[in-house]
Protein backbone atom coordinates (compact mmCIF):
# COMPACT_ATOMS: atom_id res chain seq x y z
CA UNK A 1 0.00 0.00 0.00
CA UNK A 2 1.19 3.48 -0.72
CA UNK A 3 1.67 5.46 2.08
CA UNK A 4 -0.07 8.63 2.46
CA UNK A 5 2.31 11.69 2.27
CA UNK A 6 0.57 13.58 5.54
CA UNK A 7 -0.88 11.66 8.10
CA UNK A 8 -3.70 13.25 10.06
CA UNK A 9 -1.35 14.04 13.26
CA UNK A 10 1.26 15.15 10.82
CA UNK A 11 -1.31 17.83 9.68
CA UNK A 12 -1.82 18.92 13.61
CA UNK A 13 1.66 18.91 14.05
CA UNK A 14 1.94 21.62 11.18
CA UNK A 15 -0.56 23.86 12.45
CA UNK A 16 0.28 24.11 15.80
CA UNK A 17 3.91 24.88 14.76
CA UNK A 18 2.53 27.65 12.33
CA UNK A 19 0.47 29.06 15.19
CA UNK A 20 2.72 28.86 17.33
CA UNK A 21 5.54 30.50 15.17
CA UNK A 22 3.14 33.41 13.94
CA UNK A 23 2.27 34.31 17.59
CA UNK A 24 6.22 34.59 18.26
CA UNK A 25 6.55 36.82 15.42
CA UNK A 26 3.47 38.85 16.29
CA UNK A 27 4.55 39.43 19.40
CA UNK A 28 8.10 40.37 18.11
CA UNK A 29 6.85 43.06 16.28
CA UNK A 30 4.57 44.51 18.69
CA UNK A 31 7.32 44.60 21.25
CA UNK A 32 9.53 46.23 18.62
CA UNK A 33 7.62 48.87 16.76
CA UNK A 34 5.40 49.46 19.56
CA UNK A 35 6.87 49.46 22.81
CA UNK A 36 10.51 49.76 21.62
CA UNK A 37 12.03 47.54 23.37
CA UNK A 38 15.68 47.83 22.46
CA UNK A 39 16.72 43.93 22.87
CA UNK A 40 13.73 42.72 20.82
CA UNK A 41 14.44 45.60 18.34
CA UNK A 42 17.96 43.86 17.64
CA UNK A 43 16.41 41.05 16.25
CA UNK A 44 14.41 43.46 13.24
CA UNK A 45 15.15 45.44 10.68
CA UNK A 46 16.57 48.94 10.42
CA UNK A 47 18.01 48.46 13.92
CA UNK A 48 19.94 45.04 13.44
CA UNK A 49 22.35 46.49 10.81
CA UNK A 50 23.85 48.35 14.09
CA UNK A 51 22.99 46.73 17.21
CA UNK A 52 25.53 48.58 19.20
CA UNK A 53 23.37 51.99 19.65
CA UNK A 54 20.83 49.40 21.13
CA UNK A 55 23.48 47.91 23.73
CA UNK A 56 24.20 51.43 24.85
CA UNK A 57 20.18 52.57 25.67
CA UNK A 58 20.24 49.06 27.08
CA UNK A 59 23.41 49.74 29.44
CA UNK A 60 22.09 53.28 30.32
CA UNK A 61 18.78 51.59 31.11
CA UNK A 62 21.27 49.50 34.21
CA UNK A 63 23.59 46.78 34.87
CA UNK A 64 19.81 44.25 35.09
CA UNK A 65 16.91 45.77 33.39
CA UNK A 66 13.83 44.54 32.44
CA UNK A 67 12.52 43.89 29.12
CA UNK A 68 9.05 43.25 27.38
CA UNK A 69 9.16 39.42 27.66
CA UNK A 70 7.61 38.56 30.74
CA UNK A 71 9.96 37.00 33.33
CA UNK A 72 13.08 37.56 30.83
CA UNK A 73 15.87 40.37 32.18
CA UNK A 74 18.99 41.53 30.29
CA UNK A 75 22.35 42.58 31.12
CA UNK A 76 25.36 44.19 28.50
CA UNK A 77 27.43 44.66 32.13
CA UNK A 78 30.85 42.67 32.09
CA UNK A 79 31.23 41.71 35.61
CA UNK A 80 27.39 40.30 35.79
CA UNK A 81 27.58 38.66 32.60
CA UNK A 82 30.64 36.56 33.65
CA UNK A 83 28.87 35.89 37.06
CA UNK A 84 25.71 34.69 35.07
CA UNK A 85 28.14 32.27 33.21
CA UNK A 86 30.35 31.28 35.85
CA UNK A 87 26.94 30.32 38.34
CA UNK A 88 26.42 26.71 39.48
CA UNK A 89 22.76 28.39 40.37
CA UNK A 90 22.20 28.90 36.54
CA UNK A 91 21.93 26.59 33.81
CA UNK A 92 20.20 26.24 30.46
CA UNK A 93 17.20 23.83 30.67
CA UNK A 94 13.93 24.70 33.31
CA UNK A 95 13.62 21.78 35.36
CA UNK A 96 9.55 22.71 35.55
CA UNK A 97 8.99 22.09 32.18
CA UNK A 98 10.70 18.72 32.31
CA UNK A 99 14.06 19.63 32.03
CA UNK A 100 13.37 21.04 28.22
CA UNK A 101 15.89 23.62 27.14
CA UNK A 102 13.94 27.35 26.10
CA UNK A 103 17.26 28.31 24.43
CA UNK A 104 17.05 28.22 20.39
CA UNK A 105 14.60 26.84 18.42
CA UNK A 106 12.34 23.46 20.00
CA UNK A 107 12.73 21.62 16.46
CA UNK A 108 16.07 21.42 16.30
CA UNK A 109 18.38 19.60 19.45
CA UNK A 110 21.39 22.01 19.69
CA UNK A 111 23.04 19.46 22.18
CA UNK A 112 25.79 20.47 24.60
CA UNK A 113 24.44 24.06 24.10
CA UNK A 114 21.02 22.81 25.39
CA UNK A 115 22.39 20.66 28.08
CA UNK A 116 22.71 21.36 32.04
CA UNK A 117 24.98 18.54 33.87
CA UNK A 118 25.15 15.23 34.40
CA UNK A 119 23.99 15.12 30.59
CA UNK A 120 26.06 18.08 29.45
CA UNK A 121 29.39 16.96 31.64
CA UNK A 122 29.71 13.36 30.39
CA UNK A 123 28.76 14.38 26.21
CA UNK A 124 31.28 17.57 26.82
CA UNK A 125 34.12 14.69 28.07
CA UNK A 126 33.49 12.60 24.54
CA UNK A 127 33.65 16.02 22.21
CA UNK A 128 36.73 17.88 23.93
CA UNK A 129 39.44 15.90 22.61
CA UNK A 130 38.77 16.46 19.38
CA UNK A 131 40.47 19.89 20.26
CA UNK A 132 43.69 19.67 22.43
CA UNK A 133 46.60 21.79 21.79
CA UNK A 134 48.00 18.57 20.15
CA UNK A 135 45.43 18.26 17.70
CA UNK A 136 45.56 22.18 17.07
CA UNK A 137 49.36 21.71 15.97
CA UNK A 138 48.65 18.94 13.68
CA UNK A 139 45.82 21.17 12.10
CA UNK A 140 48.44 23.80 11.58
CA UNK A 141 49.77 22.47 8.61
CA UNK A 142 46.42 21.90 6.58
CA UNK A 143 44.95 24.78 7.47
CA UNK A 144 47.88 26.86 6.01
CA UNK A 145 47.36 25.01 2.69
CA UNK A 146 43.46 25.15 2.46
CA UNK A 147 44.29 29.07 3.33
CA UNK A 148 46.73 29.05 0.44
CA UNK A 149 44.73 27.59 -1.92
CA UNK A 150 41.68 30.35 -1.17
CA UNK A 151 43.56 33.14 -1.50
CA UNK A 152 45.34 31.46 -4.58
CA UNK A 153 41.12 31.79 -5.94
CA UNK A 154 40.96 35.13 -4.90
CA UNK A 155 43.88 36.84 -6.75
CA UNK A 156 42.99 35.26 -9.78
CA UNK A 157 39.61 36.74 -9.58
CA UNK A 158 40.67 40.32 -8.36
CA UNK A 159 37.62 41.57 -7.11
CA UNK A 160 35.75 38.75 -5.30
CA UNK A 161 33.52 38.34 -2.21
CA UNK A 162 35.25 37.45 0.89
CA UNK A 163 32.96 35.71 2.65
CA UNK A 164 32.62 33.23 -0.23
CA UNK A 165 35.72 32.82 -1.29
CA UNK A 166 37.16 32.48 2.04
CA UNK A 167 35.65 33.11 5.19
CA UNK A 168 33.06 30.15 4.41
CA UNK A 169 35.13 27.62 2.74
CA UNK A 170 38.01 27.67 5.31
CA UNK A 171 35.85 26.45 8.47
CA UNK A 172 33.88 24.50 6.21
CA UNK A 173 37.17 22.25 5.02
CA UNK A 174 38.30 22.10 8.26
CA UNK A 175 35.47 21.06 10.24
CA UNK A 176 34.50 18.46 7.59
CA UNK A 177 38.16 17.18 8.05
CA UNK A 178 37.72 17.31 12.14
CA UNK A 179 34.41 15.32 11.81
CA UNK A 180 35.64 13.06 8.75
CA UNK A 181 33.24 13.63 6.23
CA UNK A 182 34.83 12.68 3.07
CA UNK A 183 34.95 14.85 -0.50
CA UNK A 184 32.30 17.34 1.34
CA UNK A 185 30.32 19.05 -0.99
CA UNK A 186 31.10 22.54 0.05
CA UNK A 187 28.32 23.82 -1.31
CA UNK A 188 25.45 22.01 -0.03
CA UNK A 189 27.53 21.57 3.35
CA UNK A 190 27.57 25.60 3.67
CA UNK A 191 23.90 25.85 2.88
CA UNK A 192 23.58 23.38 5.80
CA UNK A 193 25.42 24.75 7.95
CA UNK A 194 23.72 28.49 7.20
CA UNK A 195 20.06 27.25 7.58
CA UNK A 196 20.33 25.88 10.62
CA UNK A 197 22.63 28.71 11.88
CA UNK A 198 19.87 31.08 10.77
CA UNK A 199 17.25 29.26 13.26
CA UNK A 200 19.31 30.36 16.58
CA UNK A 201 16.99 33.13 16.74
CA UNK A 202 14.05 31.00 16.09
CA UNK A 203 12.17 30.59 13.32
CA UNK A 204 10.02 33.29 11.35
CA UNK A 205 8.58 31.60 7.85
CA UNK A 206 7.58 29.05 6.88
CA UNK A 207 9.99 28.90 3.97
CA UNK A 208 12.65 29.15 6.53
CA UNK A 209 10.86 26.43 8.11
CA UNK A 210 11.08 24.51 5.34
CA UNK A 211 15.06 25.04 4.79
CA UNK A 212 15.82 24.38 7.85
CA UNK A 213 13.63 20.67 8.40
CA UNK A 214 14.76 20.17 4.89
CA UNK A 215 18.57 21.11 6.00
CA UNK A 216 18.23 18.92 9.16
CA UNK A 217 16.86 16.02 8.02
CA UNK A 218 19.54 15.97 5.04
CA UNK A 219 22.09 16.44 8.11
CA UNK A 220 20.61 13.91 10.00
CA UNK A 221 20.53 10.97 7.11
CA UNK A 222 24.37 12.00 6.09
CA UNK A 223 25.71 11.49 9.57
CA UNK A 224 23.94 8.14 10.31
CA UNK A 225 25.27 6.76 7.06
CA UNK A 226 28.79 7.85 7.71
CA UNK A 227 28.69 6.67 11.04
CA UNK A 228 27.45 3.29 9.89
CA UNK A 229 30.53 3.30 7.97
CA UNK A 230 32.97 4.06 10.29
CA UNK A 231 31.54 1.05 13.00
CA UNK A 232 33.01 -0.71 9.21
CA UNK A 233 36.14 0.88 8.60
CA UNK A 234 37.44 3.09 11.12
CA UNK A 235 39.66 6.10 10.44
CA UNK A 236 41.52 9.06 12.69
CA UNK A 237 38.60 11.60 12.62
CA UNK A 238 35.11 12.17 15.13
CA UNK A 239 32.97 10.46 13.87
CA UNK A 240 35.36 7.25 14.26
CA UNK A 241 35.34 8.21 17.60
CA UNK A 242 31.35 8.42 17.91
CA UNK A 243 30.73 5.44 16.23
CA UNK A 244 33.14 3.26 18.72
CA UNK A 245 31.70 5.22 21.78
CA UNK A 246 29.73 3.11 24.36
CA UNK A 247 25.83 3.66 25.19
CA UNK A 248 27.34 5.21 28.78
CA UNK A 249 29.33 7.81 27.18
CA UNK A 250 27.14 9.32 24.25
CA UNK A 251 23.65 7.46 23.31
CA UNK A 252 23.09 6.89 19.77
CA UNK A 253 20.34 9.09 19.98
CA UNK A 254 22.84 11.90 21.14
CA UNK A 255 25.15 11.63 18.55
CA UNK A 256 23.60 13.60 15.37
CA UNK A 257 22.90 16.31 17.74
CA UNK A 258 26.33 16.59 18.69
CA UNK A 259 27.05 16.24 14.76
CA UNK A 260 24.78 19.07 13.84
CA UNK A 261 26.04 21.27 17.13
CA UNK A 262 29.66 20.77 15.97
CA UNK A 263 28.95 21.86 12.42
CA UNK A 264 26.57 24.90 12.80
CA UNK A 265 29.07 26.28 15.90
CA UNK A 266 32.12 25.47 13.79
CA UNK A 267 31.04 27.27 10.72
CA UNK A 268 28.92 29.96 11.46
CA UNK A 269 30.89 31.44 13.79
CA UNK A 270 33.80 31.15 12.28
CA UNK A 271 32.81 32.69 9.05
CA UNK A 272 31.65 35.83 10.97
CA UNK A 273 35.05 36.08 13.08
CA UNK A 274 37.10 35.94 9.72
CA UNK A 275 34.51 38.64 8.08
CA UNK A 276 34.15 40.68 10.83
CA UNK A 277 37.87 41.19 11.67
CA UNK A 278 38.53 42.12 7.62
CA UNK A 279 35.26 44.30 7.27
CA UNK A 280 37.04 46.06 10.65
CA UNK A 281 40.35 46.19 9.27
CA UNK A 282 39.01 47.79 5.90
CA UNK A 283 36.88 50.35 7.99
CA UNK A 284 39.85 51.22 10.14
CA UNK A 285 42.84 51.89 7.39
CA UNK A 286 45.49 52.46 10.06
CA UNK A 287 45.07 49.38 11.78
CA UNK A 288 45.33 47.53 7.96
CA UNK A 289 47.95 49.53 7.65
CA UNK A 290 49.62 48.14 10.83
CA UNK A 291 48.93 44.40 10.44
CA UNK A 292 50.45 44.94 6.67
CA UNK A 293 53.37 46.16 8.47
CA UNK A 294 53.57 43.43 10.70
CA UNK A 295 51.42 40.65 9.54
CA UNK A 296 52.44 38.75 13.16
CA UNK A 297 49.68 41.25 14.44
CA UNK A 298 46.78 39.06 12.99
CA UNK A 299 46.51 37.66 16.68
CA UNK A 300 45.55 40.90 18.34
CA UNK A 301 43.21 41.44 15.26
CA UNK A 302 41.58 38.17 16.05
CA UNK A 303 40.89 39.51 19.62
CA UNK A 304 39.95 42.64 19.09
CA UNK A 305 37.66 41.71 16.63
CA UNK A 306 35.97 38.77 19.50
CA UNK A 307 35.87 41.94 21.99
CA UNK A 308 34.48 44.56 18.99
CA UNK A 309 32.52 42.69 16.65
CA UNK A 310 31.56 39.57 18.19
CA UNK A 311 30.33 36.28 16.16
CA UNK A 312 27.85 35.11 18.69
CA UNK A 313 26.17 38.79 19.95
CA UNK A 314 24.25 37.06 23.20
CA UNK A 315 23.58 33.55 25.36
CA UNK A 316 21.22 33.22 28.07
CA UNK A 317 20.72 31.35 31.36
CA UNK A 318 18.22 30.89 33.81
CA UNK A 319 18.39 31.56 37.59
CA UNK A 320 17.33 28.07 39.79
CA UNK A 321 17.70 30.07 42.87
CA UNK A 322 17.55 33.80 43.61
CA UNK A 323 20.77 35.37 42.83
CA UNK A 324 22.36 38.11 44.00
CA UNK A 325 24.36 40.27 41.37
CA UNK A 326 25.95 43.25 42.33
CA UNK A 327 22.82 44.39 44.40
CA UNK A 328 20.69 43.23 41.75
CA UNK A 329 18.18 40.15 42.48
CA UNK A 330 17.37 37.71 39.36
CA UNK A 331 14.51 35.70 41.23
CA UNK A 332 14.56 32.00 41.02
CA UNK A 333 12.65 31.14 36.99
CA UNK A 334 13.66 33.87 35.14
CA UNK A 335 15.87 34.11 32.59
CA UNK A 336 18.59 36.73 31.77
CA UNK A 337 19.74 37.50 27.94
CA UNK A 338 23.38 37.97 28.60
CA UNK A 339 24.99 40.68 25.82
CA UNK A 340 28.43 39.18 24.79
CA UNK A 341 28.92 41.64 22.79
CA UNK A 342 28.08 44.31 24.55
CA UNK A 343 29.83 43.11 27.54
CA UNK A 344 33.34 43.65 25.17
CA UNK A 345 32.41 47.60 25.30
CA UNK A 346 31.50 48.11 28.74
CA UNK A 347 33.54 51.38 29.93
CA UNK A 348 34.24 49.76 33.28
CA UNK A 349 36.38 47.25 31.45
CA UNK A 350 38.07 49.15 28.29
CA UNK A 351 39.41 52.12 28.15
CA UNK A 352 37.78 53.67 24.13
CA UNK A 353 35.47 50.97 24.28
CA UNK A 354 34.38 51.73 20.95
CA UNK A 355 37.14 51.97 18.78
CA UNK A 356 38.94 49.09 17.34
CA UNK A 357 43.02 49.29 18.38
CA UNK A 358 44.66 46.16 17.57
CA UNK A 359 47.68 46.89 19.39
CA UNK A 360 45.45 46.62 23.05
CA UNK A 361 46.29 44.58 25.64
CA UNK A 362 43.78 41.19 25.08
CA UNK A 363 41.53 41.27 27.95
CA UNK A 364 38.99 39.26 29.43
CA UNK A 365 36.05 39.65 26.52
CA UNK A 366 33.46 36.81 26.41
CA UNK A 367 32.80 35.79 23.36
CA UNK A 368 33.36 32.89 23.86
CA UNK A 369 30.99 32.46 26.29
CA UNK A 370 32.87 31.26 29.96
CA UNK A 371 31.97 28.33 32.97
CA UNK A 372 30.88 24.99 31.29
CA UNK A 373 29.54 26.18 28.41
CA UNK A 374 32.75 28.44 27.43
CA UNK A 375 33.51 27.07 23.63
CA UNK A 376 34.85 23.84 23.13
CA UNK A 377 36.51 24.98 19.90
CA UNK A 378 37.71 28.43 20.67
CA UNK A 379 41.55 26.93 19.87
CA UNK A 380 40.59 25.83 16.52
CA UNK A 381 38.80 29.43 15.59
CA UNK A 382 41.23 31.56 16.65
CA UNK A 383 43.87 29.45 15.03
CA UNK A 384 42.00 29.41 11.50
CA UNK A 385 41.24 32.92 12.26
CA UNK A 386 44.86 34.02 12.58
CA UNK A 387 46.44 31.85 10.03
CA UNK A 388 44.00 33.56 7.43
CA UNK A 389 44.58 36.91 8.22
CA UNK A 390 48.50 36.57 8.62
CA UNK A 391 48.10 35.21 4.74
CA UNK A 392 45.29 38.10 3.64
CA UNK A 393 47.75 41.10 5.11
CA UNK A 394 51.04 38.98 3.60
CA UNK A 395 49.54 38.23 0.13
CA UNK A 396 47.06 41.20 -0.43
CA UNK A 397 48.57 44.47 1.15
CA UNK A 398 46.51 46.59 -1.59
CA UNK A 399 43.03 45.09 -0.71
CA UNK A 400 40.32 47.09 -0.58
CA UNK A 401 36.54 47.45 -0.36
CA UNK A 402 34.86 46.71 -3.57
CA UNK A 403 30.88 47.28 -2.36
CA UNK A 404 28.26 47.14 0.49
CA UNK A 405 29.08 44.74 2.93
CA UNK A 406 25.21 44.10 4.31
CA UNK A 407 24.67 42.92 7.83
CA UNK A 408 23.02 39.51 7.53
CA UNK A 409 19.30 40.40 9.71
CA UNK A 410 20.19 37.72 12.71
CA UNK A 411 20.33 38.49 16.12
CA UNK A 412 22.19 35.67 17.71
CA UNK A 413 24.87 35.51 14.88
CA UNK A 414 26.47 38.77 13.47
CA UNK A 415 28.33 38.85 10.45
CA UNK A 416 28.02 40.56 6.94
CA UNK A 417 26.06 37.85 3.91
CA UNK A 418 28.70 39.13 1.86
CA UNK A 419 32.46 41.46 1.67
CA UNK A 420 33.13 42.52 -1.93
CA UNK A 421 36.70 43.07 -1.79
CA UNK A 422 39.33 44.23 -4.77
CA UNK A 423 43.41 44.03 -4.73
C1 LIG B 1 34.76 32.57 16.30
C2 LIG B 1 34.35 31.41 16.46
C3 LIG B 1 33.48 30.96 17.59
C4 LIG B 1 32.75 31.68 18.49
C5 LIG B 1 32.62 33.19 18.62
C6 LIG B 1 32.08 30.73 19.35
C7 LIG B 1 31.29 31.08 20.40
C8 LIG B 1 30.72 30.18 21.29
C9 LIG B 1 29.94 30.55 22.45
C10 LIG B 1 29.60 31.97 22.86
C11 LIG B 1 29.58 29.39 23.06
C12 LIG B 1 28.80 29.22 24.38
C13 LIG B 1 27.39 29.64 24.37
C14 LIG B 1 26.82 29.70 25.75
O1 LIG B 1 27.54 29.84 26.75
O2 LIG B 1 25.60 29.63 25.87
C15 LIG B 1 30.10 28.31 22.29
C16 LIG B 1 29.93 26.98 22.58
C17 LIG B 1 30.35 25.97 21.76
N1 LIG B 1 31.14 26.08 20.65
FE1 LIG B 1 31.89 27.76 19.86
N2 LIG B 1 32.41 29.47 18.94
C18 LIG B 1 33.27 29.56 17.88
C19 LIG B 1 33.86 28.53 17.18
C20 LIG B 1 33.64 27.21 17.42
C21 LIG B 1 34.24 26.12 16.69
C22 LIG B 1 35.25 26.27 15.57
C23 LIG B 1 33.71 24.97 17.20
C24 LIG B 1 33.93 23.54 16.82
C25 LIG B 1 34.44 23.09 15.75
C26 LIG B 1 32.80 25.35 18.27
C27 LIG B 1 32.07 24.47 19.03
C28 LIG B 1 31.34 24.81 20.13
C29 LIG B 1 30.61 23.86 20.95
C30 LIG B 1 30.56 22.34 20.73
C31 LIG B 1 30.01 24.57 21.96
C32 LIG B 1 29.14 24.02 23.11
C33 LIG B 1 29.97 23.91 24.35
C34 LIG B 1 29.14 23.58 25.59
O3 LIG B 1 27.94 23.86 25.64
O4 LIG B 1 29.73 22.99 26.49
N3 LIG B 1 32.78 26.71 18.38
N4 LIG B 1 30.81 28.81 21.23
Amino acid sequence: MVKPALDGAAITRGAAFAQRMYTERAGQLFAGYVLRDPLVRTGLRPWSSDPYPLYEQIRARGPLSKTSIPGVRVSMDHAICKQVLKSRDTGVTDPSQTGTSVRGPQEIDLSLLQLDPPDHTRIRRVAAPAFTPRRMAAYETSIEKVVHQLLDDAERQGTFDLQRTLSAPLPIAVISDLLGVPDADTDTFTRYGTALGSALDGISSIRQARRVFAARDALEDMFARLIEERQRDPRDDMLTLLSQADEGQISAKEILPLCQLLLVAGFETTVNLIGNAVYQLMANPQQWQLLVEDPNLAEGVVEETLRFDAPVQFSSRRANADLDLGGAVLKEGRWVVLGLAGAGRDPQVWDRPHEFDITREPGDHLAFSSGIHYCVGAPLARLEATIALRAIAQRLPTLHRAGKAPVRPTRTIHGRSKIPLAV
